[in-house]
């Protein structure tokens, strides 16, 4: 299972590890001669219609707060940003939001949760400590690095209600 740290480091080294990964899973797939498996390994979280709205509402709201606090830092607005990532920090996720939701989430959901809230806090600090381009980029890239964790490890599968 593909499982990327919480804080990605940006690394061409990468780049090579990942051809490797590839190339390595087609040369076991045509050596075992089995049909191949879902390429998608990430944990199925099944949830309710309902809950996939829901988790839908948060996750628009998060890249909403992104390109919000972007938009102010961008314009030099410090005051704006560090108000709109402290609201972000509090906000709560999918599970805060449906108790029914809640009881269906792993608990590694719920930590990696919980680096999206530190992410948000980390930035409003930078912007409140004087907003130095390379401590809020570093709060900004906390906050992806948790949005990418949980993207690359947990995906919904929803069933009826
Ligand atoms: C703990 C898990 C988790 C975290 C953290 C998380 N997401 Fe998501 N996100 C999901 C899942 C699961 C889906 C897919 C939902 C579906 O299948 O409909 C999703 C979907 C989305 C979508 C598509 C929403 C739509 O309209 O359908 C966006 C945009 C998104 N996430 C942005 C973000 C951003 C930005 C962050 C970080 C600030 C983030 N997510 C953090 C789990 C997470």
């Amino acid at each position: 299972m593909l499982r990327l740290p919480m804080r990605i480091q940006p690394n061409h080294h990468l780049r090579f590890v990942a051809v490797g990964l590839l190339l390595g899973g087609l040369v076991g797939v045509a050596c075992s001669g089995e049909e191949p498996v879902d390429p998608d390994a990430r944990l199925s979280v099944r949830v309710t219609p309902a809950h996939r709205a829901v988790v839908g509402e948060v996750m628009r709201r998060n890249l909403s707060s992104i390109h919000q606090i972007s938009t102010a830092a961008a314009r030099g607005d410090l005051r704006t940003v560090a108000s709109l990532a402290d609201e972000a920090s509090k906000a709560p996720g999918p599970g805060g939001t449906d108790p029914t939701l809640r009881a269906r989430l792993p608990q590694g959901w719920l930590d990696i949760g919980k680096g999206v809230d530190a992410g948000f806090a980390e930035i409003a600090t930078a912007a409140r400590s004087g907003g130095a381009p390379a401590q809020m980029n570093a709060g900004m890239a906390s906050l992806t690095g948790a949005c990418l964790s949980c993207h690359t490890t947990y995906r919904l599968v929803v069933e009826e209600d």
